[in-house]
């Protein structure tokens, strides 16, 4: 792969898949929300290998804007073999309870914004006929839990919009890849106490970069996620609402 958009570059498991790619020697749009730390991961792959990298700013609470930032790495890169985009948030479950604009911000952030992305790749990739479009999506859009139904509500909806897409993109040369990662020692989960099922950035992005080289469907990361996740999607309703999950 020669030519690699990543949006939401500056997430730690972004960074480990960037590097990657660098190492390849691959041409990379990095694109992210603060020119600081854009600047510094972009430094880090040109000493990596990148052949050329180039950056751009987002919010994804703008989405009006999506479609010019795609233009800019389309421009800077000549043409694009793939993109990822791993933009997330976490939000306060129980504070979203009692507040509807920041349910209306995660929504935005996780469902809203991957998905004006996605509406201009799609398109793009369907004229292309080939490359990959990856997602990281996550467990917590598997089944809805009074602990953060919010989040997976976003993670959810932005899984079915992928399961459709890779059945429309998949008749024309592109795959389309959904990422499902379990619990990631990020930032995102700086708050969150640590246990034995957390799982390393490097870890994570290592697979997201194996699964886009290879165009694979739906990817588990850790792989025993798909077994946690298969049973807990068979508890029956009357015994989940019991569970404090
Ligand atoms: N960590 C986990 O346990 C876990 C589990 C399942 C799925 N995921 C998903 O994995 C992806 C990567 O997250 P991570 O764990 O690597 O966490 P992270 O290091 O905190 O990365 C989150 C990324 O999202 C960006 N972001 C957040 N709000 C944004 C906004 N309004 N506009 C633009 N960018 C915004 C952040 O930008 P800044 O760098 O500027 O802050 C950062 O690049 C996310 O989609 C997340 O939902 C994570």
């Amino acid at each position: 792969m020669k030519k690699v958009l990543i949006i939401g570059a500056t997430s730690a498991i972004a960074t480990e898949t960037a590097r990657l790619f660098a190492q390849e020697g691959a041409s990379l749009f990095l694109a992210g929300r603060t020119k600081e730390n854009l600047e510094r991961l972009a430094k880090d792959l040109e000493c990596r290998g990148a052949t050329a990298v180039h950056t751009g700013i987002f919010s994804a609470s703008d989405l009006a804007s999506h479609d010019q930032l795609l233009e800019q790495a389309f421009h800077a890169l000549g043409e694009i073999d793939a993109a990822l985009i791993a933009h997330g948030d976490l939000p306060d479950q129980k504070a979203c309870e009692h507040s509807w604009p920041m349910t209306e911000d995660s929504l935005e952030v996780n469902l809203l914004s991957p998905i004006a992305f996605l509406t201009w790749l799609a398109n793009y990739f369907e004229t292309r006929k080939t490359g990959n479009i990856t997602v990281i999506s996550s467990v917590a859009g598997d089944r809805g839990r009074q602990s953060n139904y919010v989040y997976g509500a976003a993670k959810g909806g932005l899984a079915i919009f992928l399961q459709g897409l890779r059945n429309r993109l998949a008749h024309h040369g592109v795959s389309v890849t959904t990422i499902k990662p379990g619990f990631v020692d990020t930032p995102m989960t700086a708050n969150i106490p640590k246990g034995p099922l957390f799982a390393s950035p490097e870890t994570v992005g290592k697979r997201i970069h194996k699964a886009m080289t290879r165009g694979e469907a739906v990817v588990y990361t850790p792989f025993f996620w798909r077994f946690i996740m298969g049973i807990i999607m068979h508890i029956p309703e009357q015994i989940f609402k019991k569970m404090k999950l």
